[in-house]
């Protein structure tokens, strides 16, 4: 059950909201009443079917292409976001991915792409949203509980970006603090999604790491992410909250 009025009047924009997290996330803003506008790079089709699905329920939706690796996207989305719906009250930095990679093997492109999209981009979106939000203002963004717990291989890059963005979030949280907006980082274990799909190969040794025995579901994160974007959760911040089914226990 939602309370379908509890971001009545608000804006947000999710990064990478065409597909798993950041969808469920668009559509459960949505269906709080806010306004939505989203990020995509590479799935038009997945976007609009987001926006026709919400726009068929009385809401609004927007969905916006810019791959976070650009900076100039980025701050872009933030602007469109505001003029097309007058105000942002909410960002939520979501966009990322990242390739697995063995230190030792791994190469500074892929460095440096895994920290542009993670950690430039959120810089990129909180400061540019920084300038808009008033009072009220939340600025979340999706890390991982691999930032404080990493029980496998390959994941030197991914892991050292999200414990970045707790740094980064900590200072926003000073920064804005005194102007009545929040930053919080949400640190997921894993959740089914095609980036990790309860099914897939790393699936069974991330299982055995569960307390619940069980991968999360989106709607799992999107919940937090309502609850923290709510009136409700005005202090806290500048916390790394986890929600990951006893993963880091
Ligand atoms: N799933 C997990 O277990 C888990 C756990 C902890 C944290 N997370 C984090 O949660 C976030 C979402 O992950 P997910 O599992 O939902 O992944 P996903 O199912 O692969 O979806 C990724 C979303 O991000 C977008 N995206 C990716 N790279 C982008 C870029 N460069 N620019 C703009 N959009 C981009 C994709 O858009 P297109 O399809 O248009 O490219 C898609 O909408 C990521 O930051 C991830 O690190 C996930």
């Amino acid at each position: 059950m939602t309370n379908p009025k509890r971001l009545s009047g608000k804006v947000a924009l999710v990064t990478g909201g065409s597909r798993g997290i950041g969808a469920a996330i668009v559509r459960r803003f949505a269906a709080e009443g806010a306004k939505v506008a989203f990020t995509y790079r590479s799935s038009p089709n997945a976007a609009q079917h987001i926006v026709a699905g919400i726009e068929a329920e009385g809401g609004s939706a927007l969905a916006i292409a810019a791959d976070s690796a650009d900076p100039v996207a980025v701050e872009h989305a933030v602007d469109h976001t505001a003029s097309h719906f007058g105000c942002l009250d909410i960002l939520v930095n979501n966009a990322g991915g990242g390739t697995p990679e063995l230190i030792g093997e791994a190469t500074l492109a892929n460095y440096e792409h895994i920290f542009a999209v993670h950690v430039r981009a959120a810089f990129v979106a909180m400061n540019a949203a920084a300038k808009l939000m008033p009072s009220g203002g939340r600025i979340i963004t999706i890390g991982s509980i691999n930032a404080e717990r990493l029980p496998f291989t390959h994941g030197a890059l991914y892991s050292a970006t999200k414990a970045a963005l707790v740094g980064l979030t900590k200072g926003a949280a000073r920064d804005l603090g005194p102007r009545g907006i929040t930053a919080n980082v949400i640190e997921p274990g894993p959740i089914d999604t095609d980036l990790n799909p309860a099914d897939g190969p790393w699936a069974a040794p991330a299982r055995a790491a569960l307390a619940t025995g069980r991968f999360g579901d989106v709607s799992d994160v999107a919940g937090l992410a309502a609850y923290l974007a709510s009136a409700e959760a005005r202090f806290i911040t500048g916390a790394a909250l986890a929600i990951d089914g006893g993963y880091s226990i």
